[in-house]
């Protein structure tokens, strides 16, 4: 199996897709946050507040060069700005989960930890500059993707679904 690369914006529900997934497949999940955590022993929060975004961009970029290099037959699920690796082809299909700025706001607000969602991520604390960031973003999450799943009025379980039958079609 090909490895399956989820981006798309903060809060869009890649974590949930992602855990979907493993449960109607055989793939096996790692997510780019995660890795760089334990990398790190430190939150994501943490290595924005202390060390700076470039520093946590360089970390992202040894993660992409590991997974290129060893990680087979994984769905991978990514921080919101990991769309940028340059071998992202190379590591596997790219799938891109998508919905409007709005939508994705409006869905982080509504969720039972909505404080605890907003905090650890610290490019939504300012909802202007989010807001400029997806714009600006949006055009270049499409051209890289393989795929593209509109998760607009869709539970994670029915972009899992469409996720699987997509892939399939493209393997
Ligand atoms: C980021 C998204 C976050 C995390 C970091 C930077 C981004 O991941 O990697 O805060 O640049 O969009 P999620 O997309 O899982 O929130």
């Amino acid at each position: 199996m090909k490895n399956i690369i989820l981006i798309g914006f903060m809060g869009v529900g890649k974590g949930s897709v992602a855990r979907e997934v493993v449960k109607l497949s055989e793939y096996t999940a790692v997510d780019t946050d995660d890795l760089i955590e334990s990398m790190e022993n430190k939150t994501v929060k943490k290595i924005f507040s202390q060390d700076g975004e470039k520093y946590f961009r360089d970390l992202e970029k040894k993660v992409s060069l590991w997974l290129e290099s060893s990680v087979k037959n994984t769905l991978i699920s990514t921080g919101g700005g990991f769309y940028k690796q340059e071998n992202l082809k190379n590591i596997g299909t790219v799938v891109l989960l998508n919905s409007s700025f709005d939508k994705i706001v409006g869905r982080i607000k509504n969720h039972p930890n909505a404080k605890s969602k907003i905090k650890k991520r610290p490019l939504l604390k300012d909802l202007k500059k989010a807001r400029e960031l997806y714009d600006q973003r949006l055009p270049q999450y499409l051209s890289v993707a393989d795929i593209v799943i509109d998760v607009t009025e869709k539970c994670a379980l029915e972009c899992a679904k469409e996720l699987l039958q997509k892939v399939g079609k493209n393997a």
